[in-house]
C-alpha cells in the first residue's frame, strides 16, 4: 500500500471527530487501547471476506443488522441475545425460502459513535453540543455530560469485548443449533402472524433435518448444523479509536482493524480526499460505503478503486441509502458508473436512513411500508440493471420497542410514546424485523436467480 501509515490519515480533513479538551488523557486512553487485545482476528475478516465474494457471485445473501448507537443503559446480556435470535430467525427465513446462505453481521459490539446532523441540540431554549454516541459523550441534556470524555472510549472497547464474548458462545455452543429454532422465538411476540408462519418453518425444518439425519447428515457429521458465523461491524468515525485496534498480522504483515470484522464508511464522512477513505484504504477489513442522494457514480468509483485497487471480490460493499421515493431516480445510475468501471462489490441496500421522518407526536420515526417500499424498489431496479440486490442492512432490535410506525400490530404515531428506547435512530422491533424478512424472501429468491443467470451469461 503506497503512502500509507495507521496515522496517515491525520494528514487529511476529516469530519465528525470530536475535539477533546484534555488531549494528554485522549492520548493516555488510546495507548491503553494500543496494548489491549484485539477483538477479532485477521483470519475471520479474510473468511468473511471470502464469504462476501460469493454474494459478489449472488451465491449467498448478506444480512447486516443492529442497533442505529449501541449504548452503556441498554448492555443487558438479554438484549445481546434478543437481537441474535432475531438475526437468526431472519437469517432462516431467508435461506429457506430464497435457497441461499446468508452471511450474518451484527452492527453490534462496537457501534457506538454517531455523525449528527446539526453540531449543537437546543432544548427549552439552551443550547448544548449534540449528542455523539456513548463512546464519547452522554444522551443526557447538561453541559458536562455533553462533554466528550476518553474515557469513556475504553468504556465502549470493553463493553464491545464482553459482547462479542457473548455472540461468539451463543454461535458456536449450541444455541443456533438448528434443531432448536423453537427456541429463538421472543416470548412477547408470541401471538404475533408473523410467529404463526415462522412456527410453518420450523415444522419444515424438522422434516428436513430428520431426512437429512435419516441419510446420516447429523450435527456430529457436520458442524454448520450447530453453529453459525456471526460477524461484528460497526461505522469506522471515530478514527482515533480506530487506529489505536489496528495491528499488523504477523503472518502476512498487512493491517487489520481488530476492532471489527468489517467496517463502513458513513454518508457524510466518504470523502475522495478525506480522512476516513484514507483510513479504509490502508486496512485489509471488507469495507462497506454508505450511497446517500449527494454520491455521484464516478466519486463512489473512485472511493471503491482507492480502497479496493486490486478490485477483489468481497472487499466493498456498498449500502445504497436513498428513501423509498428516491431509488428509481439514484441507483440506476450508480449501477451503471460501477459497471462501467468494472467493479466487483456487493450491492446491499440500508432501507432505514432515507425513510427517517419526524411523526405528529414528535418523534423520530421510520413507517414500516416505506421501509418495505425502499427494499422492493431496490430489487426491481437491480432487476432491470441486470445486478444483483445481495443485501439488507437495517437498524433494529430484539426488544419490544415502538419506535418505527406500522407493521403487522400497526404502530400508530400515538403508540410511539410507550416504548421509544433508541439512543438514535428508530428501529424495526422483533415483529417488524421477521414481517420484513417474509416480506422480501420471495423477491431476493427471484433477484438472485435472474442475477445468476445473468453472471452466467457475461462470463
Ligand atoms: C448509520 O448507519 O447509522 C448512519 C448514520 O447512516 P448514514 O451514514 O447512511 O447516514
Ligand atoms: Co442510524
Amino acid at each position: 500500500m503506497k503512502n500509507w501509515k495507521v496515522n496517515s490519515w491525520r494528514k487529511y480533513p476529516v469530519k465528525h471527530i470530536p475535539s477533546y479538551d484534555d488531549e494528554k488523557e485522549l492520548n493516555m486512553v488510546l495507548n491503553k487501547l494500543k496494548s489491549s487485545p484485539p477483538l477479532v482476528f485477521a483470519g475471520e475478516t479474510r473468511h468473511l471476506k471470502d464469504q462476501l465474494a460469493e454474494v459478489v457471485d449472488g451465491k449467498a445473501f448478506l444480512l447486516q443488522g443492529g442497533d442505529c448507537a449501541e449504548s452503556f443503559a441498554e448492555f443487558h446480556p438479554d438484549n445481546i441475545r434478543d437481537t441474535f435470535k432475531v438475526i437468526l430467525q431472519m437469517s432462516l427465513v431467508l435461506t429457506y425460502s430464497a435457497s441461499l446462505p446468508v452471511v450474518k453481521l451484527g452492527r453490534i459490539a462496537g457501534q457506538f459513535s454517531k455523525p449528527r446532523s446539526a453540531p449543537t441540540e437546543k432544548q427549552g431554549g439552551k443550547e448544548l453540543p449534540s449528542y455523539l454516541g456513548d463512546n464519547i459523550n452522554s444522551i443526557e441534556f447538561n453541559e458536562k455530560a455533553r462533554r466528550p470524555d476518553p474515557k469513556r472510549l475504553f468504556r465502549a472497547y470493553s463493553q464491545s469485548a464482553a459482547t462479542l464474548n457473548l455472540l461468539r458462545a451463543f454461535s458456536h455452543g449450541g444455541f443456533a443449533d438448528l434443531k432448536k429454532v423453537h427456541l429463538w422465538n421472543l416470548g412477547y411476540i408470541k401471538n404475533s402472524p408473523q410467529v404463526k408462519k415462522f412456527k410453518e418453518l420450523e415444522d419444515k425444518i424438522a422434516d428436513a433435518l430428520g431426512f437429512m439425519a435419516a441419510c446420516g447428515i447429523t450435527p456430529e457429521f457436520n458442524r454448520r448444523l450447530y453453529t453459525v458465523n456471526f460477524w461484528t461491524s460497526h461505522e469506522a468515525l471515530h478514527l482515533p479509536y480506530e487506529e489505536s485496534m489496528t495491528r499488523t498480522d504477523s503472518t502476512t504483515g498487512e493491517y487489520h482493524n481488530t476492532s471489527a470484522h468489517f467496517v463502513w464508511i458513513g454518508d457524510r464522512t466518504r470523502q475522495l480526499d478525506g480522512g476516513h477513505v484514507e483510513f479504509c484504504r490502508g486496512i485489509e477489513n471488507p469495507i462497506g460505503i454508505k450511497c446517500g442522494p449527494t454520491s455521484k457514480a464516478d466519486e463512489i468509483a473512485k472511493i471503491c478503486e482507492a480502497i479496493n485497487p486490486k478490485n477483489e471480490k468481497g472487499k466493498i460493499t456498498l449500502i445504497s441509502r436513498y428513501g423509498h421515493d428516491k431509488v428509481e431516480k439514484f441507483l440506476p445510475k450508480l449501477i451503471r458508473g460501477i459497471k462501467k468501471e468494472g467493479l466487483n462489490v456487493v450491492w446491499s441496500c440500508d432501507p432505514m436512513h432515507g425513510n427517517t421522518l419526524v411523526s405528529t407526536t414528535g418523534f423520530k420515526t421510520r413507517p414500516f411500508n416505506n421501509v418495505v417500499k425502499e427494499v422492493k424498489n431496490v430489487f426491481e431496479v437491480h432487476q432491470s440493471e441486470g445486478s444483483y440486490a445481495g443485501g439488507l442492512h437495517i437498524e433494529m432490535t430484539g426488544q419490544n420497542v415502538t419506535e418505527c410506525t406500522g407493521g403487522a400490530k400497526n404502530i400508530s404515531d400515538q403508540d410511539l410514546s410507550s416504548r421509544y428506547h433508541t439512543h438514535c435512530d428508530p428501529r424495526l422491533n422483533a415483529d417488524q424485523a421477521l414481517e420484513l424478512a417474509f416480506l422480501i424472501s420471495d423477491e431476493i429468491k427471484k433477484n438472485s436467480n435472474y442475477a445468476r443467470n445473468a453472471i452466467k451469461a457475461a462470463s
